[in-house]
């Protein structure tokens, strides 16, 4: 009867305990606002998982505590306990029952990444490219652009690389994340449902800029989405048509950011992970790594050096640092050489 009596408090202060113990992790908020289709599943999981976690907490700690109190040492008590040697069937249930939850975990867990990655043929496709150190977004209609604007409610497909090394693209308010593999594709599946801005941040240290390789999402109507596209497409059309002609700096300095060269080359004269541009155009008899040299630094030299950064690597510096910039268009390699010409 007296251990009848035990079990039920012990089982009634687990049960409290545990309650407690859910409250009070779930009260600190951690998590940010969800924004996104794919989140419910995983907040779902994430918070069963709470649950587990404060019923165990409270199992170990409730037991102890309360063996501790209750069957402590009463005053004159000197002899030993009684002798306790095994529980076959105690033993037969605490193997069970937690083969059973594990795999329970591992089948709803199967079945909420078959949520997550759900496949909308309708997606719109934006291709992310991650570098040292941000981001840049280039949409289908064939302009890019350093914020990823997204319409609320469509799936987007954001098919994503790297240009150098590792990075993760990942915006907490969507909860999930995928990592830029250089040399690789990868895709992640996001349906933004909340209005509202937020911002990319990449979770897979990269390099001493890390912290900072920030950039804004947006996420709006279809109205307001469309609205954004035309603006951006016109501006990029006129830029086009711009660039149609004769190749200029004030483009190339714009491109210096927005490509990501800045990391690796100064403008002052101090050697970064690639040669400054300073004082680069026009330099004669450039030292190469292999000991030759490139008698005039000319505009054909620095187009082959963006295009093709392994053909001629400079004194001092590494091959494979630089990526291949050959996707540029030719109009934008003559604004960014047209760039260097004004770094005397
Ligand atoms: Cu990119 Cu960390």
């Amino acid at each position: 009867m007296r251990n009848v009596r035990h079990f039920v408090t012990v089982t009634a202060l687990v049960l409290l305990v545990t309650y407690l113990t859910y409250i009070g992790l779930t009260s600190l908020g951690l998590m940010p606002v969800a924004a996104s289709a794919q989140a419910g599943p995983i907040d779902w999981l994430f918070d069963l998982h709470v649950i587990m976690m404060s019923f165990l907490f409270s199992l170990i700690t409730v037991i102890m505590v309360y063996s501790l109190v209750v069957f402590r040492r009463k005053p004159g008590e000197t002899g030993d306990g009684a002798h306790i040697e095994g529980n076959t069937k105690l033993e037969i249930f605490w193997t069970i029952v937690p083969l059973v939850v594990v795999i329970w975990f591992g089948i709803i867990g199967a079945d909420n990444l078959r949520q997550v990655r759900a496949v909308d043929p309708n997606a719109l496709e934006v291709r992310v490219i991650g570098f040292q150190w941000s981001w840049r977004f280039e949409y289908p209609e064939g302009f890019s652009s350093n914020t990823l604007y997204l319409p609320a409610n469509k799936q987007v497909l954001l098919k994503m690389e790297s240009i150098d090394v590792l990075h993760s693209f990942w915006v907490p308010e969507f909860r999930i994340k995928q990592d830029l593999v250089p040399g690789r594709v990868t895709e992640l599946r996001i349906t933004p449902t909340l209005e509202g801005e937020y911002q990319v941040l990449c979770a897979e240290i990269c390099g001493t800029s890390h912290a900072y390789m920030v950039s804004p999402v947006v996420v709006v109507s279809q109205v307001a989405y469309e609205t954004w596209v035309t603006g951006q497409l016109a501006a990029y059309e006129a830029e086009l048509l711009a660039s149609a002609g004769q190749p200029d700096a004030t483009r190339g300095e714009k491109l210096y950011t927005e490509l990501g060269c800045k990391a690796c080359h100064s403008l002052d004269g101090a050697a970064g992970v690639g040669p400054s541009w300073k004082g680069l155009f026009g330099q004669e008899n450039h030292p190469l790594a292999d000991g030759s040299v490139v008698a005039l630094v000319d505009e054909e030299y620095l187009q082959e050096s963006i295009i093709a950064p392994n053909n001629k690597i400079a004194l001092g510096f590494n091959a494979n640092a630089m990526p291949s910039f050959s996707y540029l268009r030719d109009a934008q390699v003559a604004d960014l050489v047209e760039f260097i010409k004004t770094l005397k």
